[in-house]
């Protein structure tokens, strides 16, 4: 569809399958304020994002890889100052600091609005607004959700195209009454007539903004991942986590897998980490030599939407449609089934351009090419990298890929109706301490794990990296409401389930990261997970057996299946081993979280806390 425009007032008649009235108003006002030269209504279809591709490349966002190795699929380089999630710019704007919380920025809304007011005020100025309608989950799923993106970059019309149920089919869904989370996103960089763009356009300030209430999200100033692909970590997380507590269902930065056993029994997992310690490859893994009797399926890798059944079981979908995966250290080692969906129609950030027009990351093959251009267009070489010190890709470099394209993919990722959820598993990045794998005796004891999970941070957030902080059941940057709040909706769930006298999904806590005294991982990780999967699918139908310890439940070196796997006892002693001193440290640690948190705090947890100490000094 055309749309004649000009500077100031664009076109802005809706086509005819939008029938929304409320979507046609607001886009209307977003076009009023923000100012951009044209609006196109995204329709989702293959020919809009060729096109829009093609453009891209023409603007030098993006570079088209050589069709001969990765069919239809681009890469582009960020500005270097926008490379990741700006967790210090991002709001909950709720109507009372309290229900934020102390983990959260908040600024009160009217006076965020003032302030959005003045940077949204002509920032498309220039540019095309696209309107991208999308559906988080299954068409019509009674877990789905419908929000719309109006954004100023071509880059998120195509990355939200991959990542969502982009397109014309939502507005059927959507109807005239439909209701949908309405996201803003200028990359905050206007442009004056005849100015030339640059490749990568943003604005030193940001703000990604939240408000609850009324379920919203403006983001300004930054076009890289979760900043700008708005149904992600904002309205999957964020706004959805504030659904959920008022509506009674979940939204969790969790993987879901499918774990069938040898004798053809199937369970779901649903597994929370912390982001970039390796969700995608523990979701898409593939069981060692010795446990191949066992197979893993794929049905989400970064978030799941849990609503309880009436059968008193949770139900889980991934509300997304492909993965936005962190690139470095993926290779068909680590991660053989990522690799293969990445063969075509990917578009990749931040990784490095290979002489023959591929890409390539730290980690994808052992020896690098001998000659590189690096995520910020300059020449690369083994040596020169050696001298600098310069990585070809950005830590934080990613993949935008199909989920329908995973070798791995389960047969039911799209069933509307979710997955029952047999366990859930905790896990940060710890190089001490955690052990590999402990079970929780009960439902709160799981929920203090998860509450009290550490983890040292990553490239994902801006900030310093390595250093452990609390991350509440992975969710301290997503979660878009009080912590506290938070952590009794858990404790609700709980009791909600158990009234209908449901089997309550095992929680456990895991930890693949421990290193031993040569500063190495003790750990093999990756495909060797399955090996404490598979205790835990024992343990939930009740044939593993295990070791009580002050923290819950392990696993003794005999209960763990070695087949294929030279691992000693003392190997695992490293990383099942529970110390005593720096386990009191620990729980020091807790305590200052949960002063922090002292508000609201459900009692069950400080009480759970005192139960713990007294199984320590014991
Ligand atoms: C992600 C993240 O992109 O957690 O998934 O940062
Ligand atoms: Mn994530």
């Amino acid at each position: 569809m055309n749309h004649p425009s000009f500077e100031g007032q664009p076109a802005i008649e809706a086509p005819a399958w939008v029938k929304n009235r409320k979507l046609i108003d607001w886009v209307r006002r977003v076009a009023a304020m923000t100012k951009p030269a044209r609006i196109v209504w995204c329709d989702g279809s293959q020919e809009e994002y060729d096109r829009l591709c093609a453009q891209m490349v023409e603007a030098g966002t993006l570079k088209k890889l050589n069709p001969a190795k990765r069919p239809n699929s681009y890469l582009a380089w960020s500005d270097p100052s926008d490379v990741a999630r700006v967790e210090d710019r991002t709001f909950i704007c709720s109507q009372r600091e309290e229900d934020a919380g102390p983990t959260n920025n908040w600024i009160a809304p009217d006076d965020m609005r003032a302030t959005l007011d003045g940077l949204f005020d002509g920032a498309m100025r220039g540019r095309t607004m696209y309107v991208v309608p999308f559906s988080m989950g299954p068409l019509g799923s009674p877990i789905a959700h419908i929000g719309v993106e109006l954004s100023d970059s071509p880059y998120v019309a195509t990355n939200m195209r991959i990542m969502t149920r982009m397109g014309r089919q939502v507005y059927d869904v959507l109807g005239e009454e439909g209701d949908f989370v309405p996201c803003v996103h200028s990359v905050g960089a206007p442009l004056a007539a005849g100015e030339k763009d640059v490749s990568w356009p943003c604005n030193k300030t940001k703000y990604i903004v939240h408000f609850p209430e009324s379920r919203e999200i403006w983001s300004y100033g930054s076009g890289y991942g979760g900043n700008a692909l708005l149904g992600k970590k904002c309205f999957a997380l964020r706004i959805a986590s504030t659904m959920g507590r008022a509506e009674g269902w979940l939204a969790e930065h969790m993987l879901i897998l499918g774990v069938t056993s040898p004798q053809g029994r199937k369970h779901h997992v649903a597994a929370a980490f912390p982001s970039a310690c390796g969700k995608t490859n523990f979701a898409m893994l593939i069981p060692p030599e010795g446990l191949n009797g066992w197979k893993i399926s794929t049905i989400g890798d970064d978030i799941a939407w849990i609503k309880p059944g009436k059968d008193g079981r949770l139900y889980a979908i991934n509300p997304e449609a492909g993965y936005f995966g962190v690139a470095p250290g993926t290779s068909e080692k680590t991660n053989f089934n990522a690799m293969a969906t990445l063969k075509e129609n990917v578009i990749f950030t931040n990784v490095a351009l290979t002489d023959d027009g591929d890409v390539w990351w730290e980690g994808m093959t052992d020896e690098p090419p001998a000659h590189l251009i690096d995520w910020q267009g300059m020449d690369w070489t083994p040596a020169s990298a050696k001298e600098s010190g310069r990585k070809a890709a950005h830590p934080n470099a990613r993949f935008t890929a199909p989920a329908s394209q995973c070798p791995s993919i389960d047969a039911d990722w799209e069933n509307p109706a979710g997955v029952p959820i047999n366990a859930f598993i905790f896990g940060g990045r710890r190089s001490t301490t955690v052990p590999l794998v402990t079970e929780a005796r009960n439902w709160v004891e799981g929920v203090y794990m998860a509450a009290t999970m550490g983890s040292e941070t990553t490239a994902a957030a801006a900030g310093q990296q390595g250093v452990v902080r609390r991350d509440p059941f992975a969710m301290l940057p997503f979660c878009g409401y009080n912590m506290s709040d938070y952590f009794s909706h858990w404790l609700k769930t709980g009791e909600r389930l158990e009234k209908l006298n449901a089997k309550l999904p095992k929680i456990f806590c895991v930890n693949w990261f421990r290193k031993g005294a040569d500063g190495k991982f003790a750990w093999p990780g990756f495909g060797e997970n399955m090996r404490v999967l598979s205790w835990m699918v024992g343990r939930i139908e009740g044939t593993a057996q295990g070791e009580e310890h002050a923290f819950g439940v392990s696993p003794h070196y005999e209960d763990i299946d070695w087949s294929g796997l030279d691992f000693s006892r003392e190997q695992f002693e490293q990383v099942i081993s529970v110390d005593d001193a720096a386990w009191r440290n620990e729980l020091a640690l807790h305590a200052e979280l949960f002063d922090t948190l002292r508000n609201g705090l459900p009692p069950a947890l400080t009480q759970a806390k005192k139960a713990l100490e007294g199984k320590l000094a014991a």
